[in-house]
């Protein structure tokens, strides 16, 4: 039973139960409608009240059956709202901890609202791609005022009832509950008062409109499209509210869902589907069941006050853990405390923390020189030099420090994992944390599976970042994991369209164009030449067939480490980080390819996107079929929230589905006709052509 129906004396109450968050599936749909039908029908019954089980009132539409047909059997959540605003008996629709969404429209319905405080109210429909599809538009306007509920719309946010309910005019709500408790009681009091009210309310037939009409409008759709210059959804809202403002309502109505149709087609709004699930997948490991008990998490240690480790400080920092930092020098731990300091700081000026916050969170940090104090935390995690000798000496002294049970975690972002845990007895209790810098910032982290991970430690992490509000995803063991595997490649090929004739400019402005945040090289400049430098001459000595990167190589000699030192792939005046194009680079790509007696060709701009992007997707091919990742979804949430994969591209394996694999491989295949091509570069995954094959997709 997804609905239940109870009558209480006079006044009939329809309770949406389909946890976890009263999503209107069919079922649910189907519960309400026959409840109303009953309490209409029963002589005894004066009114009605609306409401949901357990944790909410309800989150709307359920998103799972959003390409299944059972999303278009009626009753279709229009045809319930419908219904519930026809109903000849008074409706209340008593809201309390989410209405969203569809769950949101449900009560708009109804003839009143009464809501309990600390509920969030949203249309986020938005952040799927979509407009409201089921009256929000038309109807949120109506009580809220055209701007308020144009900002709700277009941005999805939530605004909680008290708020609401205090803005002037409002009509979302008659009544504001006492209490969560008292919720229901104050319902059935309101239903029983209008029980005999003829005619009854309905949003439908209030004004709506704007003062500067059309004006306002464009503005907002100006803002919109400069904000979100990807998505079609936004300016689609605007379009929705502003036919609010025209009338007659069922106009509006039907241009709202005509909208809303067309978008669910859209690729963006598919990619977002796409990330909204996937960020769900990534947080449950296959074989680790969900209820694997947690150990627990109340203190960390963290070796290294450099960059990592004061990022990862803050992060815990900020979830209001206590963080005990260690290291071996006292001006290194000076300057990591006082960086965390400065930090806080600059966030308290800018009005994002208060002057409380931040003594309460430096309060929680304890600055060491002492391995001893480190002795009684549940969490070690280790952020030292990137360097096997220093790993080794970290990891026996944490071995012997570390009370038993306790998590000793690496942030390493390429070496093995395996070998980290081998220099402890507890190997078991090893793990990976691959922050991203800055790390209180970042949302990804890769969490490392050693070999022998054990799977309560790999259950309390998952749990762990979200305590710190990360997106975990989980990797196995290999260089670089998922997300910097795959980035080698896809620098590798950057490098090589140099050689052939592009310039670091081009190639950036290529992929910024198709959506990526930055292009290699200004993300280069800006995470330090030399990190990429040092990871190539490891790889020289392992991988010798491996051709050099040479201009990059020659860039770093001369010490051109990118905004750090003033000088990377750009030039950078004095304290700035515009990329201003460099005629000394020039010069060096153009005398290496005189070396070579290579050839400048014209290059277009979609060649470099699709062998930068191709090169991401073979390569995330391999991890799958290795193992190293468990599902293409998750390969794409690392590129999307660390590497600044465009959003509404849907990451680079959902991307690679949407081209479709047959013309991902017709590309690679051109691609190795190219003589300067390393012919095994280009040799598609054999995942890849399995999947082709049996025409299937990654995702
Ligand atoms: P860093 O050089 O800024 O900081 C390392 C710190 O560790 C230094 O302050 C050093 O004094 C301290 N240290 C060295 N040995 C120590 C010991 N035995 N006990 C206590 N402290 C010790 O390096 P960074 O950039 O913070 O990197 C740290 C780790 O994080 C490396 O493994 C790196 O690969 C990884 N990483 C770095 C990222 C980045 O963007 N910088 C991103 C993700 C991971």
């Amino acid at each position: 039973m997804t609905a239940q129906y109870q009558v209480h004396a006079d006044v009939a109450v329809i309770t949406l139960n389909n946890p976890p968050v009263n999503g209107l599936g069919l079922e649910t749909r189907r519960g309400v409608a026959a409840g109303l039908q009953q309490a209409n029908a029963d002589p005894q019954v004066k009114a009605v009240v609306l409401t949901g089980a357990g944790r909410a009132f309800s989150g709307g539409a359920d998103i799972r059956e959003f390409d299944s047909p059972k999303a278009l059997t009626e009753p279709i959540l229009l045809s319930l709202i419908a219904a519930l605003e026809n109903s000849d008996k008074p409706v209340v629709a008593a809201v309390h901890s989410v209405a969203m969404g569809g769950g949101l429209e449900l009560a708009l319905g109804a003839h009143y609202r009464i809501a309990a405080p600390g509920c969030s109210i949203a249309l986020p429909e938005v952040k799927l791609g979509l407009i409201p599809g089921a009256g929000g538009t038309q109807r949120l306007p109506r009580v809220l005022g055209v701007e308020t509920a144009l900002n709700m719309i277009v941005t999805g946010e939530a605004a909680k009832s008290e708020v609401l309910a205090r803005l002037p005019g409002q009509q979302l709500f008659d009544r504001l509950a006492a209490s969560r408790e008292s919720l229901m009681d104050e319902a059935m009091e309101l239903a029983r008062s209008v029980a005999d009210m003829r005619p009854l309310p309905r949003i439908r037939d209030l004004p709506c409109g704007h003062p500067q009409g059309e004006a306002f409008f464009q503005f907002a759709r100006n803002t919109a499209k400069a904000m979100a210059p990807h998505f079609p959804a936004p300016p689609r809202c605007i379009d929705a509210v502003e036919a609010a403002t025209r009338g007659p309502f069922d106009e509006g109505l039907r241009r709202e869902r005509e909208t809303f149709l067309n978008l669910m087609l859209t690729p963006e709004s598919r990619a977002l589907r796409h990330v909204f699930a996937a960020e769900r997948a990534a947080s449950r490991i296959p074989d680790v069941p969900d209820d694997t008990p947690l150990r627990p998490v109340a203190s960390v240690g963290i070796v290294g006050a450099g960059t990592m480790g004061s990022g990862i400080a803050m992060a815990f920092l900020n979830a209001d853990l206590p963080v005990t930092l260690l290291e071996t020098r006292p001006e290194a731990l000076e300057r990591g405390v006082a960086g965390i300091r400065k930090a806080y700081e600059g966030q308290v000026k800018k009005g994002r923390l208060t002057g409380e916050q931040q003594a309460r969170r430096l309060d929680l940090l304890k600055p060491t020189l002492q391995l001893a104090d480190l002795r009684g935390c549940d969490l070690l995690i280790e952020a030292v030099f990137e360097d096997m000798d220093v790993k080794r000496q970290v990891f026996e002294q944490l071995d012997a420090t570390a009370k038993p049970g306790a998590i000793l975690a690496s942030n390493t972002s390429t070496l093995d994992l395996n070998r980290i845990a081998s220099f402890t007895s507890r190997p078991q209790d090893v793990v990976g944390l691959h922050f991203f810098s800055p790390a209180h910032v970042m949302k990804l982290l890769e969490v490392v599976r050693g070999e022998q991970t054990a799977k309560d430690v790999l259950a309390t992490v998952m749990k762990l970042a979200r305590t710190l509000r990360k997106t975990a995803v989980v990797a196995g063991v290999c260089d670089g994991f998922i997300g910097n595997r795959m980035l080698e490649p896809y620098f590798r090929q950057a490098n090589l369209l140099l050689d052939e004739g592009a310039t670091p400019q081009q190639i950036d402005r290529a992929i910024e164009a198709f959506g990526f945040a930055m292009g290699p090289f200004r993300v280069s400049d800006m995470a330090g030449n030399d990190i990429a430098w040092a990871v190539r001459k490891r790889h020289r000595t392992e991988r010798p067939q491996q051709p050099a990167s040479v201009v990059a190589d020659r860039l770093c000699e001369l010490g051109r480490f990118g905004q750090k030192t003033g000088a990377g792939w750009y030039d950078y005046a004095a304290g700035s980080r515009d990329a201003v194009p460099s005629p000394l680079v020039a010069q060096l790509i153009e005398d290496h390819r005189r070396e070579q007696g290579l050839e400048r060709r014209r290059i277009e701009d979609a060649e470099i996107v699709q062998r930068l992007v191709f090169a991401l997707v073979n390569e995330g091919a391999r991890l799958l079929h290795e193992g190293i990742a468990a599902r293409a979804s998750d390969i794409d949430v690392v590129y999307l929230t660390g590497y600044g994969f465009p959003l509404h591209r849907g990451g680079p394996m959902k991307y690679a589905d949407t081209v479709g694999l047959f013309n991902v491989v017709q590309a690679m295949q051109r691609f190795a006709r190219n003589p300067r091509a390393e012919p095994a570069f280009w040799q598609p995954a054999p995942l890849l052509l399995r999947l082709l094959a049996e025409g299937r997709t990654f995702n």
